[in-house]
């Protein structure tokens, strides 16, 4: 397992084959704790980004001058999994990896830093009112998250399901492009395998019935959860909203009347003012019905809308 191999060169009799590879194939670095430990200011509450199911986030500045986050993740395993994959992909819409440091029982990730934080906040955070999420901006993200996940179902060996697609997976660089991130979850799927089944895992609202009900994982399960974050890209709603009498409804529930109706333009963020493409909106929408079609054989690969 590349982890343990990576965890490994740290002794020096496996240094030299490792610093090899990593020139040919692996372009991240290990970070020793004591440079993690100073970036963050001793992972310093001010430092602090957010924190997720297995750990929290923070911010740092390294001594490569470089803006990193380091993740300190508590699931080992997550960390295995998140490194193996980081260290295979490579393309623009899939956040990269930095490096690490794991020792004794410590394990942290460093990644790229990501100035204008995830989807979430700007949909639903802090951010939301500046509303700096125009429709272009909107759209174009949704394209880069549709072809970083292209990359992992088509072009990635093995393939990859990311099986953990929401919005705040979704972070925005400088130009606010879309940069997939947060692995910890991925399957790869050996050639030939269709599906896999593994332990429900994942985010409420963005779980497509097959995975939630039977743990079937393939292909699929990302492309409904992408129907759920297009529609939360356009609508700016969360993926399940409780109503004032206490029902629970979800995204699909939300539009299926207004594209019954051919209302599409009740379904954009009232944020965006009606200053949106008509024609895209529909067309969006559609696609995200597709997407989260109950049945799998009704929905389309990502490569049908990644190109
Ligand atoms: N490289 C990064 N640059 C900027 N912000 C980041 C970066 N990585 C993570 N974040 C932010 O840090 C916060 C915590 O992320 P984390 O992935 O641990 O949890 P989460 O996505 O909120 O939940 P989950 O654990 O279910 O994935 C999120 O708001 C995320 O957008
Ligand atoms: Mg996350």
């Amino acid at each position: 397992m590349i982890f343990w191999r990576c965890f490994c060169c740290i002794y020096p009799e496996e240094h030299q084959e490792i610093s090899e590879n990593k020139s040919k194939d692996y372009p991240w670095d290990i970070y020793s704790l004591k440079e993690l430990l100073l970036a963050t200011n001793i992972f310093h509450q001010n430092n602090k980004i957010g924190e997720g199911a297995f750990g929290s986030v923070y911010w740092g500045r390294t001594s490569k001058g470089i803006e990193v986050i380091g993740n300190e993740r508590k699931g080992r395993d997550g960390v295995a999994v998140e490194v193996e994959i980081l260290g295979r992909v490579r393309h623009k819409n899939l956040l990269g990896l930095r490096g690490f440091y794991a020792g004794g029982d410590e394990r942290l990730i460093v990644y790229d830093y990501m100035p204008n934080h995830s989807l979430i906040t700007h949909l639903h955070g802090q951010l939301a009112e500046d509303c700096l999420l125009d429709w272009p901006r909107r759209m174009r993200i949704a394209i880069g998250s549709a072809e970083g996940l292209a990359y992992l179902h088509h072009e990635a060996n093995p393939h990859i399901i990311h099986k953990d697609i929401k919005a705040s997976n979704v972070l925005l660089d400088t130009e606010f492009e879309a940069k997939v991130a947060d692995f910890g979850f991925a399957k790869l799927i050996p050639e030939g395998v269709t599906h896999l089944t593994t332990r429900v895992k994942g985010t409420l609202g963005y779980l497509a019935l097959e995975y939630a009900m039977w743990g079937k994982v393939s292909e699929s399960c990302d492309v409904y959860s992408f129907g759920i974050l297009l529609l939360e890209i356009i609508g700016a709603k969360k993926p399940i909203e409780k109503l004032p009498d206490g029902v629970k409804r979800d995204n699909v529930q939300w539009v299926t009347p207004y594209v019954q109706k051919g209302a599409f333009n009740h379904i954009a963020d009232p944020m965006l003012k009606g200053k949106f493409d008509r024609d895209q909106l529909k067309s969006a929408v559609m696609i995200a019905m597709r997407c989260t079609d109950g049945n799998p054989e009704n929905q389309p690969s990502m490569i049908c809308k990644a190109r």
